[in-house]
């Protein structure tokens, strides 16, 4: 009885850390460095990382709004997936009044490597 219990959590500790918005490649501390780095990512030219409004909007609760397959979607081609309009893609246009605008005012400086996208999505969730 003792080890099926123990055997049970095990398994109930398995199926919890496969949820969609828990860090599974990426490596949040180098999601940090791409993300304030210039070079890299200068996502804080346009984002502060609280609820405060920048050039974009402010980044706190992005887990709670994304899940993580949309997230690496939008890093990868903002414009591309600001036009495919998914529903996800919807409420937030909606959310940010912009659902009549054509162009995401988002641009990524440089192609981003999946390790890169990963390590910034396991980052923003912290946030
Ligand atoms: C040139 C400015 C700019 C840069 C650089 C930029 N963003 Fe954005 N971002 C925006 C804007 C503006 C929006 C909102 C969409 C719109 O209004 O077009 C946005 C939206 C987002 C959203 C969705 C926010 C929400 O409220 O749903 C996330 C997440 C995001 N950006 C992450 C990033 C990351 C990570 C980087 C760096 C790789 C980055 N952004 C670089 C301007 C920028």
């Amino acid at each position: 009885m003792k080890y099926w219990a123990i055997a049970a959590f095990g398994i109930t500790l398995a199926a919890c850390s496969a949820g969609e918005r828990k860090p599974v490649t990426g490596y949040a501390p180098d999601g940090k460095y791409i993300f304030n780095n210039a070079a890299k990512g200068n996502c804080i030219s346009c984002h502060r990382v609280t609820a405060e409004k920048y050039v974009g909007p402010g980044l706190a609760g992005t887990g709670t709004l994304h899940t993580h397959a949309w997230l690496d979607k939008w890093l990868t081609d903002p414009q591309k997936t600001w036009e495919e309009n998914d529903p996800e893609t919807r409420e937030m246009r909606k959310r940010l009044g912009a659902e009549s605008r054509k162009y995401t005012a988002m641009k990524v400086i440089r192609p981003l490597e999946d390790a890169e996208r990963a390590a910034l999505i396991d980052y923003l969730i912290t946030l």
